[in-house]
């Protein structure tokens, strides 16, 4: 008798999250790699670190960690729906976005069901619908890697529960234009589930960008997905949310776990909600970043996507594996897109200044001696 005996069903299909190089702490990788200086551009995390009045509000929630936080953290979702137009009972909090999506496993699917992702889109998705026990259908991209709707729509069947989305995408930071997303909901049956991934929305420079929150009324089962971990800094933090129509957000009510969101996050969150000028330094950055690297793709030669995101795909035009090692040497950490079948694509995620400085510079000196 050992663990595989009583392990669920579903057990052989689910993996540890690996914790290859790219995923480890900076310090941790500045000693395997015996380097003073590394940039670590794998996790798009936002290079500005907290605003100094999250950090303050943080800091004096401290005092208070005797007492549980509020369970529901009613007083970020109030700001959340004031922000957004919608009533504070269309938000829900997460510890993370990761556990939002855990949550509509765990509160809508069954073994029985089938769920939509489109194959190039964040691997958390499949992760859930492996958890839950039910059967992962991947629609195809466009030849631009964009998502494409109507092989969506034709893989629909009288068994679909879910449809994932992620828009902006991750990984290739393109997005769904408002009249193709309006669309697709109109054709998408009410019976099924549609999630909408914003977790870098705040990025999205193209006008032909909408939120899902304005199509709310527009399906019946729509929830929207958001993180605190991207533009407003807070990743170590764990904060997430969700925006949906009411059943939706009731339902998943009936399994979130009370106090999942801790109090420290709550005081910092709220705080990080008002300070609109730290998230437009942020934006600034982002914007001068990703700039620098798309001047560095052109000047040689490589072809990349345009991002809505904070990070940028481009396709190495040689084993992907060749240049992330190389640019390991030189103590930049990106991504490979290998584990989505994209054998020559690098993903990076737009760092400070001098981090993106660093990899432009790297990845020159590399690809002219190639
Ligand atoms: C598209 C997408 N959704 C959700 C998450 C998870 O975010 P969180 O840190 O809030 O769990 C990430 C993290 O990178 C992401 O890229």
């Amino acid at each position: 008798m050992n663990v595989n005996n009583i392990v669920r069903k579903v057990y052989p299909k689910l993996t540890p999250y690996k914790c290859g190089l790219a995923d480890l702490p900076v310090e941790e990788i500045k000693a395997v790699l015996g380097k003073d200086q590394v940039y670590k551009l794998s996790f798009n995390e936002s290079p500005l670190g907290p605003s100094p009045k999250v950090i303050q509000a943080m800091t004096e929630s401290l005092t208070t960690l005797n007492l549980y936080p509020s369970s529901a953290g009613e007083s970020i979702m109030q700001k959340i729906a004031e922000i957004e137009g919608v009533c504070s009972e269309q938000v829900i909090l997460s510890n993370g976005a990761d556990e939002m999506i855990i949550l509509i496993g765990q509160t809508f699917l069954e073994p029985e069901d089938e769920v939509i992702i489109p194959k190039l889109s964040f691997i958390q998705y499949l992760a859930v619908t492996n958890l839950m026990g039910a059967k992962p259908v991947f629609s195809e991209m466009n030849d631009d890697l964009s998502v494409n709707l109507d092989d969506l729509l034709r893989k629909i069947t009288s068994k679909t529960k879910a449809i994932f989305l992620c828009n902006p995408n991750n990984p290739t930071g393109k997005i769904l234009s408002k009249t193709d997303l309006q669309d697709f909901l109109n054709q998408v049956p009410d019976r099924i589930l549609v999630v909408i991934d914003e977790a870098y929305y705040e990025y999205a420079v193209s006008s032909e960008f909408e939120t899902g929150v304005r199509y709310l009324n527009e399906h019946k089962f729509l929830l929207v997905v958001r993180t605190f971990s991207k533009a407003h800094s807070l990743a170590g933090a764990r904060l997430g949310y969700g925006i949906g129509t009411l059943e939706v957000i009731d339902a998943i009510n009936h399994v979130r776990p009370p106090f999942n969101v801790n109090a420290v996050v709550q005081a910092g969150a709220l705080a990080s909600l008002e300070d609109i000028e730290h998230r437009q330094k942020a934006m600034a950055l982002n914007h001068q970043g990703k700039k620098m690297m798309y001047d560095a793709f052109e000047s040689l030669g490589l072809p990349y996507l345009k991002s809505n995101a904070n990070f940028v795909c481009f396709d190495t035009k040689v084993d992907s594996n060749v240049i992330f090692e190389k640019l390991v040497e030189h103590g930049v950490i990106v991504r490979t897109l290998k584990g989505y079948g994209l054998d020559t694509y690098i993903r990076v995620s737009v760092g400070k200044y001098e981090e993106v400085l660093a990899f432009v510079n790297s990845l020159k000196e590399i690809v002219t001696q190639e």
